[in-house]
């Protein structure tokens, strides 16, 4: 092989190897995020969901754990994570008191997330929660 051809070669194979990387470098982010956010709402479940039995239990929502709790008909919907903030349980609903305890060591937290009643010292999560076209939305609060 002489030296030309051999450059010629060479210098090909760089190109050859560079470009799908300035292709991908030089190309732009068009694609869209995939859940089905509008303006950070995110879909937890459905009202019909909710009005069963007046809360709804959303383990895996984009948002991470969420219990809504209401009616689908209700102006002002709770919604936190029911992560118990002291070891990380999954607190419960108690509609007749109209608070969240946590069947672990026995925390309480009003409708508001806050702490009625330790272990627990820290507030639950609460998203702001809305019914949209029959589904349940949450977003941080
Ligand atoms: S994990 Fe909830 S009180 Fe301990």
């Amino acid at each position: 092989m002489k030296r030309r051809d051999f450059i010629y070669w060479v210098g090909l194979g760089w190109l050859a190897s560079s470009l799908p990387v300035a292709i991908a470098a030089c190309s732009s982010q068009t694609t869209a995020p995939k859940s089905s956010a509008s303006g950070g709402w995110q879909t937890v479940g459905t009202s019909a969901e909710l009005d069963q039995t007046g809360q709804l239990l959303a383990k895996n929502s984009p948002v991470g754990p969420v219990l809504v709790v209401g009616k689908s008909t209700d102006t002002n919907l709770t919604a936190v994570n029911p992560t118990c903030t002291h070891a990380g349980c999954t607190v419960a609903w108690q509609a007749q008191a109209k608070k969240f305890s946590c069947p672990c060591h026995g925390s309480e937290y009003g409708i508001d997330g806050k702490v009625q009643r330790g272990p627990a010292t820290t507030a639950l999560k609460t998203y702001a929660a809305k019914i949209e076209r029959n589904s349940v939305v949450v977003k941080p609060a």
